[in-house]
């Protein structure tokens, strides 16, 4: 129980709602908006103002077989997805994104989102990494919907303005705290800080959405927010409940050298392509298919191999070059716009008569908090590894329904975002009763989140979080990288379990409740560090080659003892106990009502 003193510090505001959706990205606002048009009594709490969300930084586009500017098929789309996915992904969940996909991009189009157009007034499609026509045969395909390359900033101005439409009520610049859990179990709400006022705000719910990105800035080089700290997955991980593939974090090839910027697979979809410091466009050796739009875990092994090997550009040989500067300066202007003001910007080059200076960079997350496709949480137990937790549900880069497996392709996440946010209000239109009442606060669950508060506002220890940041992140970057091995993984365990223990020494200088950057940095850190020890420990253990893990001591996939989900569970001491779940496999329609031939979606080696 919290504290008398702990918990009558606080000035509490409550509420009652039938769902609360947590984060106001893509996957957040396409929940709040979906459950919103139904009539559902629907708030949306967000630490930042929504249209600020990491969403708005997604240049390329969003990948749907819309066939606007040559052949596709959905099934050319899934067969790519479970290949990209090094066949770790849930078929059915893949099957479901890959057939919605082009509906909820016409539903965004009517929702008015401002496509890039052709000719003929149809949505603008460009090539984009991984994606290929016929089953993986190739040419590569225009699959990727753009609104030029701020097809993300478009997406949220539109999601915002459409929830707000619907009577969505917003609760902006409040941070989650933490998941308001019943006794038997079922998730009931969560308390939030206004980080504004300074009021504790406890939201009694039927159903919780966790819609909060990413854990990126685990790491010390990401193109993600600093907002990126995973706190979804925090928060899940305090109330008890698994994370999920936790060990593959994708890194994309063209983060600018030195800030980690992102410049977009669109500009190589667009024509660009990376070469050597012999002026080698050496993409074509490694994917002669493909080339320089192989998968993004393959350019960023062959950029870090071609650098390891001595033909880095620059004057420390530790870079590559991105060469744009061959295109036509008003295709430049048109279609990356946005990625050639970053470009001089951060790198200081003007993209019409110079390369860009790129690094594989961490960019997302393919793991998260296990969900099916419908984005309800799943806490397994292995008799019964798809229950369903009642009461909370995850979608986004949050969640991990499995569609990305082991590693992403490029635009598939803004389609995840709006097919499962829009799937997720599906479901809670079927599964909330709106003539129940909403539960009740749990006193017990709610002093338990204000002693954890209380007792981080006044940590007196001697470490600054920033300090303690730094060296997780430091170490996430060292050890669990692009490569990795049995040497470095037991390192990064050790180092990652023994900055978990630091956390008890952490000091917090500011203990004001109104803009306490420092304790909302604090709080961050410690969902970060529930993500990354997951991520080290995951990695430690599993021993084989798969999309975005690649081991140098078990460099080949091995389907027999490792086509399986890593489930792992970490206690308040960062004691982890993994476990694991099957990969689902089957298609949900059958090959004689039009759905894939299984043999095509069979494990096979993965070339491009
Ligand atoms: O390269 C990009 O525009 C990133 C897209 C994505 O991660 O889906």
């Amino acid at each position: 129980m919290a504290s008398e003193k702990a918990s009558s510090a606080y000035t509490y505001v409550d509420h009652k709602f039938d769902v609360v959706i947590v984060g106001a990205g893509g996957a957040g606002l396409r929940a709040t908006l979906g459950m919103a048009e139904q009539g559902l009594k629907t708030a949306c709490i967000t630490k930042v103002f929504p249209t600020r969300s990491h969403t708005v930084a997604a240049q390329g586009g969003i990948a749907a077989s819309l066939r606007n500017m040559g052949p596709d098929h959905w099934q050319w789309h899934l067969y790519d997805t479970v290949k990209g996915s090094d066949w770790l992904g849930d078929v059915d969940a893949m099957e479901y994104l890959t057939r919605e996909a082009p509906a909820a991009v016409y539903e965004l189009e009517h929702y008015g989102v401002p496509f890039s157009r052709t000719e003929e007034g149809k949505i603008y499609q460009r090539p984009f990494g991984g994606h290929m026509q016929n089953f993986g045969d190739g040419p590569p395909v225009q699959r990727t919907c753009a609104a030029a390359d701020r097809t993300g900033h478009a997406i949220l101005h539109t999601l915002y303005g459409q929830s707000l439409r619907n009577n969505a009520q917003f609760f902006i610049e409040y941070f989650a705290l933490d998941l308001i859990m019943d006794d038997d179990g079922t998730c009931i709400g969560v308390v939030a800080w206004n980080l504004d006022d300074g009021t504790i705000h406890r939201f009694s719910a039927k159903m919780v959405v966790l819609a909060t990105g990413g854990y990126g800035r685990a790491y010390f080089s990401a193109t993600s927010a600093h907002t990126c700290t995973g706190d979804g997955g925090g928060m899940v991980a305090r109330a008890g409940l698994p994370l999920q593939d936790m060990e593959f974090v994708q890194f994309h090839p063209t983060g600018i050298y030195g800030a980690g910027c992102l410049i977009t697979e669109g500009a190589r979809g667009e024509g660009g392509y990376l070469v050597n410091s012999e002026g080698e466009r050496f993409m074509e050796r490694y994917a002669p298919s493909a080339k320089d739009l192989a998968s993004r875990d393959v350019v960023s092994r062959c950029m870090t191999m071609e650098i390891r090997e001595g033909r880095g550009v620059g004057k420390l040989k530790d870079h590559i070059y991105l060469h744009l500067d061959h295109l036509d300066p008003a295709v430049l202007h048109e279609r990356l716009p946005g990625i050639s003001e970053s470009a001089k910007i951060f790198a200081g080059v003007d993209v019409t008569r110079e390369p860009i200076p790129v690094l594989p960079t961490v960019h997302y997350n393919m793991g998260g908090i296990p969900t099916n496709y419908w984005g309800e949480v799943l806490n397994p137990t292995p008799k019964a590894p798809d229950r369903i937790q009642p009461g909370l549900m995850a979608v986004g880069e949050a969640g991990c329904a499995s569609v990305h497996g082991a590693n992403r392709l490029g635009s598939n996440s803004l389609i995840d975002l709006v097919v499962f946010g829009r799937a997720a209000a599906i479901k809670a239109g079927q599964v909330v009763d709106r003539n129940a009442a909403i539960p009740s606060l749990n006193m017990a669950s709610v002093d338990k989140i204000m002693d954890r508060f209380d007792q981080l506002r006044h940590a007196n220890g001697s470490t600054p979080t920033a300090v303690l940041r730094e060296r997780m992140q430091r170490a996430m970057q060292e050890d669990a990288a692009v490569f990795r091995t049995q040497d470095t993984l037991e390192q990064g365990c050790k180092r990652i379990s023994k900055i978990w223990g630091e956390l008890k020494d952490i000091k917090v200088f500011d203990r004001s409740m109104i803009w306490n950057s420092d304790l909302v940095e604090t709080l961050e850190l410690e969902n970060l560090m529930a993500n990354a020890i997951c991520t080290v420990y995951g990695a430690e253990a599993r021993k084989e080659s798969r999309g975005a893990h690649a081991r140098e001591d078990f460099d080949k996939r091995d389907d027999k003892n490792w086509r399986k989900h890593t489930l792992s569970w970490v206690d308040a001491n960062g004691k982890v106990t993994l476990g694991y779940r099957a990969v689902h496999t089957e298609p949900q329609l059958a090959y004689e009502d039009g759905g894939i031939d299984p043999a095509r979606i069979a494990p096979k080696a993965r070339v491009y």
